[in-house]
């Protein structure tokens, strides 16, 4: 049988033959490429991404709260203990830093990676060099580069490499700067039939900022960390002008408290605020979304009227190496998102939805932390920790989270 009579036996009996349907009209190139494509496809995957569609939370969770240590309540003599243990690991060169910078960053419409959107903070700085000036900071003080790996998408990846050349690494030395593209998985319609972008292109999509982990494990960002002698991993996101990257309180009580991942969390602003909180689940270290919990849960108190529910989870997490290698083997979960997404229909035209019309299929990372068995949860206060630029504008826009930013730094 030939490669392409092997394929569209595949796609048939998936019912995915829709897929190879325009063979006969593509180049030599375009058809390889398609064909190469295919034959990998993981269909049986994406059947059952399909019919997990709609799949929520069965509710027999057990849920509970979740302990955290407020920083604010420290003493003195912790402070200083907790911070002198952070230090060492940052002078020891053991500490490393990753961007998940792979997002499609649809809702602030910016053209191009997210992190080459400007603001204007002072200066007009890109969130990439926002980002590298808290390392450049740290250089200065523990007088050790921290490796910096940026995580992308096949959509961004080249854009964003262009964009650090251009702008010379921001003076970041470039040996310490990697970058390396999260995984994918195709889009799929209404009905279950995956998507074509092009005719020889299947429609595929970022698969979330949970995929970080199979894809620092498939692109040896484990291994070179190891081989750097790198102990504590933060991950956050690129759209936080806020993020306190190198952090050695929170480093030094992660590895004091003998966990092996712990979270910077804030004071969710009101019951009804739309962010996930952390809370045990089964026992294990989790996070319930604002779509799961319940208005009661949300609002219950504890005996000093704090919410019992209230940690929020604002992507601020550190790792210890043994972590990110044992959940980078591990499957975490889909979460599928209901989205418009235009596509080739059967009859060679593009089709252009005005109403959400396709499923998108990603992990997030936090469904990793219950592969750990205890995680550190450290409340920080949200003025000097989350500006967050989410949407154009209103909440969460630039414009919040440069009032932030500036009252922070007092510029
Ligand atoms: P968000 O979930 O807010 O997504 O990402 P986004 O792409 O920035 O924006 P929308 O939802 O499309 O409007 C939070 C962080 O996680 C990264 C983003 O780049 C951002 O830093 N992320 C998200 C990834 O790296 N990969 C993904 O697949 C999704």
């Amino acid at each position: 049988m030939s490669k392409l009579e092997e394929i569209k036996t595949k796609l048939a009996a998936y019912g995915q033959d829709h897929l190879i349907a325009f063979v006969g009209e593509l180049s030599d190139s375009e058809r390889e490429s398609l064909l190469t494509r295919l034959e990998t496809l993981d269909l049986e995957l994406a059947k059952k991404l399909y019919e997990g569609r709609n799949d929520i939370s069965t509710g027999d969770d057990k849920i509970e709260p979740m302990a955290y240590v407020d920083r604010l309540k420290l003493s003195d003599e912790e402070n200083a203990k907790y911070i002198a243990i952070g230090e060492e690991i940052l002078k020891a060169g053991k500490f490393a830093s990753v961007t998940m910078a792979g997002g499609q960053g649809t809702r602030l419409g910016h053209s191009g990676p997210k992190g080459t959107y400007m603001v204007e903070v002072g200066e007009t700085k890109s969130l990439f060099e926002i980002t590298c000036e808290t390392l450049k900071r740290a250089y200065v003080k523990y007088n050790a580069y921290i490796p910096w790996y940026i995580m992308t998408s096949r959509e961004n990846n080249d854009d964003t490499v262009k964009f650090f050349e251009t702008n010379n690494y921001f003076g970041y030395p470039k040996e310490y700067v990697a970058f390396f593209k999260q995984g994918e998985l195709p889009m799929i319609g209404e009905t279950g039939k995956i998507l074509l972008e092009t005719k020889s292109m299947v429609r595929e999509a970022a698969d979330g900022h949970g995929g970080i982990f199979e894809a620092m494990n498939k692109n040896d960002i484990v291994k070179d960390m190891k081989s750097r002698g790198i102990e504590w991993i933060f991950i956050g996101g690129i759209d936080n002008i806020l993020l306190n990257i190198v952090d050695p309180l929170f480093i030094g009580m992660a590895k004091d408290a003998g966990v092996k991942a712990a979270s910077k969390t804030i004071v969710k602003a009101n019951p009804a605020e739309k962010v996930g909180v952390f809370c045990k689940r089964n026992g294990r270290p989790s996070v319930i979304e604002y779509s799961e919990i319940s208005e009661e849960m949300a609002n219950l108190r504890d005996e000093n009227g704090e919410l019992l529910y209230g940690e929020s989870h604002i992507l601020c997490n550190l790792f210890n190496i043994d972590a990110l290698e044992l959940i980078g083997h591990e499957k975490l979960p889909y979460h599928a998102a209901h989205k418009k997404s235009n596509y080739i229909a059967e009859d060679g035209s593009e089709f252009v939805p005005e109403a959400p019309n396709a499923y998108k299929f990603e992990a997030f990372i936090f469904d990793a932390f219950s592969k750990v068995e205890d995680m550190l949860l450290l409340r920080s206060l949200r003025e000097h920790e989350f500006a967050p630029i989410k949407n154009k504008e209103g909440v969460d826009s630039p414009e919040t989270a440069v009032a932030l930013y500036k009252a922070h730094w007092n510029v």
